[in-house]
């Protein structure tokens, strides 16, 4: 009980910093909702309840030497299938959650860090109390409830800290786990089950000769975002996964801080997706490789069918350019002959040497220098596959003319002062709201995200310069054409997540990155599906349409390079 107490007379200083925003936004952030929000309800009737416990723990992450001090995520099932929670051993991550469509879930999270916590269920179409906004972020020793129903259709999404300012470095330390939502549309399908549909979470990180983390802190290193010596794969360091000559499902997620991987397997066969952020897709897309960028998902499909026992395969994140500013690039690529880090990477940048590079800043590998991912061994003669299914799942394709503001797009304009990566020329501020972020409930909006740095310009294109400053008009984007600074110069790619229902891309331009740069990443993206977090390469403008049903309230949308949103890059919608 004294956990609660103390939860309430901490929300009750919070709910007074709350105050000026109580009263602009009546209803939301009332004493009442602030008191209740970390109490079971009544009302709820919950089929799962779950328990989420954050605290310290040290795990052997490396093969060999000391076990790594990390912050992890331990979830115990209090009620409903076993199967909710799926713990990965010896494993930083959290459990994988498994949810069924429908399903009504109450979390009990209890923060037994010693720092404040809060956790998001990323992809998650959940209401502004169960979202995870930074305004419920939680004190050590205190709980946080959560309820939801799971409204989601099939697919995979993945949970993680989005502690306000700490975001970044919880989710470096551990704090993330994956979910799986099934739905009955999708067990009608013959998709591989069971052992044959795994977890490929992807995420890089530095050690120390202690086998301790390391992250960055220098203010440089964030604007760039975290990059890291090793890959892991699952939590573990050269991952191999032995396999079947079958076809598998495996669920991929990007949950690194800010590396963007290209996948593809060595041998250049194609890869196949299923599905991409929370969703399965109308039908399967073959790709040459897939672009994945922080906070994207995408579920692929693997057939070994056609393998030699013994034989195997190495995923690769392969060599790609100009997701970084041009200047960090040259400094890159300037260290790329002494790297010593295994002469792979360095042989694979053939004549020109871009990207081979060690960064300068992160200590790490190269943002688009070319590793091994994982590695996957045919280790068993199997005679029945299921075959790739033609058709997945049917959903409707939004357009325009779903959207009430054709003519006047939402605007998500990117751009970088020195120090600061904004988005709409503003910083993270708990309980502001600019008069186009607030957003009617029920309707569905155009939302154009683009880069505002004066890029266009550099590159003597008018049209384009016009074509921003009237939609500044349109959208009342006054306050922007302060937001220039740094230029072409700090331009660099970004992962835009927005929270609440996935949307769908309607369109891509590409103004201001160079042809040879965008050639090596341009057939990795998959537009054809739900999204909730799009790769916006420099210069690149993309249209989507997002529906804002269901759920009043505050809901975030931010950078999901992680340095880059623990920095500020995030606004809210408000949704009434
Ligand atoms: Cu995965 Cu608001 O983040
Ligand atoms: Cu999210
Ligand atoms: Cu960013």
């Amino acid at each position: 009980m004294s956990k609660i107490n103390n939860n309430n007379r901490r929300q009750f200083i919070q709910q007074s910093a709350l105050v000026a925003s109580a009263a602009a936004f009546p209803g939301l952030l009332s004493a009442k909702s602030v008191q209740l929000r970390s109490m079971p309800t009544r009302a709820f009737n919950a089929d799962v309840e779950i328990e989420m416990t954050a605290k310290k723990a040290q795990i052997s992450v490396l093969k060999s030497g000391p076990t790594t001090r990390v912050q992890k995520y331990y979830g115990k099932v209090l009620k409903g299938p076993k199967e909710t929670v799926q713990t990965l051993k010896g494993n930083y991550l959290g459990p994988i959650l498994n949810f069924k469509k429908g399903q009504k879930v109450r979390v009990y999270f209890y923060n037994k860090l010693n720092e404040p916590s809060i956790i998001h269920w990323h992809g998650l179409h959940v209401p502004q109390k169960s979202d995870g906004h930074p305004m419920y972020t939680i004190k050590p020793g205190e709980r946080y409830v959560y309820e939801f129903e799971v409204m989601n259709r099939a697919g995979t999404s993945f949970y993680h800290s989005h502690t306000h300012e700490l975001t970044a470095e919880q989710v470096y330390q551990g704090l993330a786990g994956l979910i799986t939502v099934t739905d009955e549309e999708e067990q009608k399908l013959d998709l591989p089950r069971g052992e044959y549909d795994l977890p490929l979470v992807i995420q890089d990180r530095t050690f120390n000769d202690r086998n301790q983390l390391q992250y960055l802190h220098g203010m440089h290193g964030r604007m760039m975002g975290f990059l890291g010596e090793s890959i892991l794969v699952n939590g573990q360091a050269d991952t191999e996964f032995s396999v079947k000559t079958r076809a598998y499902r495996f669920r991929a997620l990007n949950g690194s801080n800010s590396r963007i991987y290209k996948l593809g397997w060595d041998d250049g066969t194609p890869l196949t997706a299923i599905g991409t952020d929370a969703s399965l897709l109308e039908k399967p897309e073959t790709k040459p490789y897939i672009m994945l960028a922080p906070g994207e998902r995408v579920d692929l499909w693997l057939d070994f069918s056609d393998r030699k026992v013994g034989s195997k395969l190495v995923m690769y994140s392969l060599p790609y350019s100009g997701a970084m500013p041009p200047m960090y690039q040259k400094m890159q690529s300037g260290k790329g002959g002494s790297m010593g880090m295994g002469g792979m990477r360095g042989g694979m940048m053939g004549g020109k040497g871009k990207m081979g590079g060690m960064g300068m800043m992160g200590g790490g590998l190269a943002q688009g220098s070319k590793f091994p991912i994982a590695s996957f061994k045919v280790t068993e003669k199997v005679s029945s596959s299921p075959k790739l299914p033609s058709r997945l799942v049917k959903f409707d394709r939004l357009n325009e003319s779903d959207a009430d503001n054709i003519n006047k797009p939402i605007p998500i304009a990117i751009s970088m002062k020195p120090m600061s990566p904004r988005l709409n020329g503003k910083s993270f501020s708990l309980d502001k709201v600019l008069d186009f972020e607030r957003v009617p409930m029920g309707s569905i909006k155009k939302i154009k995200i683009f880069h505002d740095h004066g890029m266009k310009k550099e590159h003597g294109d008018s049209k384009g310069k016009m074509k921003m400053s009237s939609m500044r008009g349109k959208g009342g984007m006054g306050m922007m054409s302060g937001g220039m600074g740094g230029g072409m110069m700090m331009s660099m790619a970004h992962p835009i997540h927005l929270h609440g229902q996935q949307y769908q891309i309607i369109s891509r331009k590409m103004e201001g990155m160079r042809k040879e740069d965008y050639a090596t990443v341009k057939d990795g993206f998959i537009d054809s599906g739900w999204k909730d977090t799009v790769l916006v390469m420099p210069g690149e403008e993309i249209e989507v349409i997002k529906p804002f049903q269901d759920f009043k309230g505050f809901f975030l949308y931010h950078c999901h390079n992680l340095e880059h949103e623990d920095l500020g890059m995030m606004r809210q919608f408000y949704v009434y």
